[in-house]
């Protein structure tokens, strides 16, 4: 067996496909009846009365939900020092400034004992990462930010499915951002979605998704902000309309893969392994932290090892004080012990629906072979 193995890959059905295609013949290809359809099929698998809105991205959902959270020039927010760059970079693009709180290192996660002493006069909110979909303690969070009346914004990027304390993200809680890129749990090729019930907020990302139009009683348009152009389209709305259905059956095979990670891998002390949270956790991916430089080996040399092995092998993520943009603007990774640990060594392992069991055993022969 030797064909390549990535580190993940969408799985997209016949089913979807036919749909998609009659999507494409039906000439109604912008947002239309099945933007409506998802958004009204994930407020509903959410629960909790929530309203949800698609976007192209969850970048553009994180920053429209950061506007309409009040955020603007001068702000801060708070966010993890270790995740994707787009979660600090939508607070630098607003003029507001990230306030960078290290992240534990076993679940990855926003180390929530650090938050209190990062609040300042200027916070304006909490945005927490769900990585790998292994929810923050978002009752800690909220804790602290309601009594200082204090926004959360949850990037929930990596967890639509994940549930806290046997809640949905997204079904509770303040305002939460998903994204549905082709590498997340379900996709709808590039999406994202906003979920709340907060009804002024709402109305600011109906807004800011969509050039500020607002229509009155007669169905006239009108102007009133200079919005953004973010809408999804119904081609990708019908994507994650049948990703959606499958999405708890996909969550499923990535807990019960990850299961076998952690069986496979229980006692090899040349990874650090992951924290394995409980039956909400919706293993979005599974990390494992080496020690590169005691090996005197380079991440991309182990890279380019595996891939010679068959398999692919990710990075998420650097330590995003450490990365150029944010040294410039004065931040350092030396700040962020646990964040710059992580962005040094982590490497993703293969995970995604249709792996087999033995796909994990071939992973773990090739990681032993190439680390003792
Ligand atoms: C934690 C996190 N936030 C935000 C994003 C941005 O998502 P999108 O690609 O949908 O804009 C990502 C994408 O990988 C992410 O991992």
């Amino acid at each position: 067996m030797s064909d390549y193995l990535p580190f993940t890959r969408p799985a997209i059905d016949d089913e979807t496909i036919a749909d998609v295609a009659a999507v494409l013949r039906s000439g109604q290809l912008a947002s239309g009846p099945k933007v409506l359809e998802f958004e009204a099929a994930l407020a509903a698998y959410v629960g909790g009365g929530r309203t949800v809105r698609s976007l192209t991205s969850a970048t553009e959902g994180l920053e429209i939900a950061l506007i309409a959270c009040g955020v603007g020039a001068g702000d801060e927010v708070i966010v993890p020092a270790m995740s994707f760059a787009a979660s600090a970079n939508v607070v630098v693009r607003l003029g507001a400034k990230p306030v960078f709180v290290d992240v534990e290192l076993a679940s990855r996660n926003l180390d929530v004992t650090r938050v209190a002493e990062a609040i300042g006069p200027r916070t304006k909110a909490i945005m927490p990462v769900h990585f790998s979909g292994l929810a923050v303690d978002l009752d800690a969070l909220a804790a602290l930010a309601a009594p200082r009346g204090l926004r959360i914004v949850e990037d929930a990027a990596h967890a639509i499915g994940t549930r806290h304390r046997g809640r949905p993200i997204g079904g509770f809680g303040d305002v939460a951002v998903f994204s549905f890129h082709p590498n997340k749990n379900m996709t709808t090729i590039e999406g994202g979605a906003i979920a709340t019930t907060d009804a002024r907020a709402l109305e600011l990302i109906e807004r800011h998704r969509f050039h500020g139009i607002r229509r009155n009683a007669d169905g006239e348009i009108d102007v009133v902000l200079a919005g953004a152009k973010s809408n999804l389209s119904d081609v990708a709305a019908q994507v994650g309309i049948h990703q959606l259905r499958r999405l708890d059956g996909f969550n499923a095979r990535r807990r019960a893969l990850a299961g076998l990670y952690f069986e496979a891998l229980g006692g090899f002390d040349e990874v650090v392994l992951p924290a394995r949270g409980d039956d909400g956790h919706s293993w979005h991916m599974f990390t494992v932290l080496i020690d590169f430089a005691r090996r005197g080996r380079t991440r991309p040399e182990f890279q380019r090892a595996m891939a010679g092995r068959g398999i692919g092998i990710g990075v998420h993520y650097p330590c995003i004080p450490g990365l150029s943009l944010y040294r410039e603007l004065g931040y350092r990774a030396e700040d962020f012990p646990n964040a710059a640990r992580i962005g040094r060594e982590t490497v993703t392992l293969p995970l995604f629906p249709a792996m087999r069991d033995e796909d994990v055993e071939r992973v773990v022969a090739a990681l032993r072979a190439e680390l003792t």
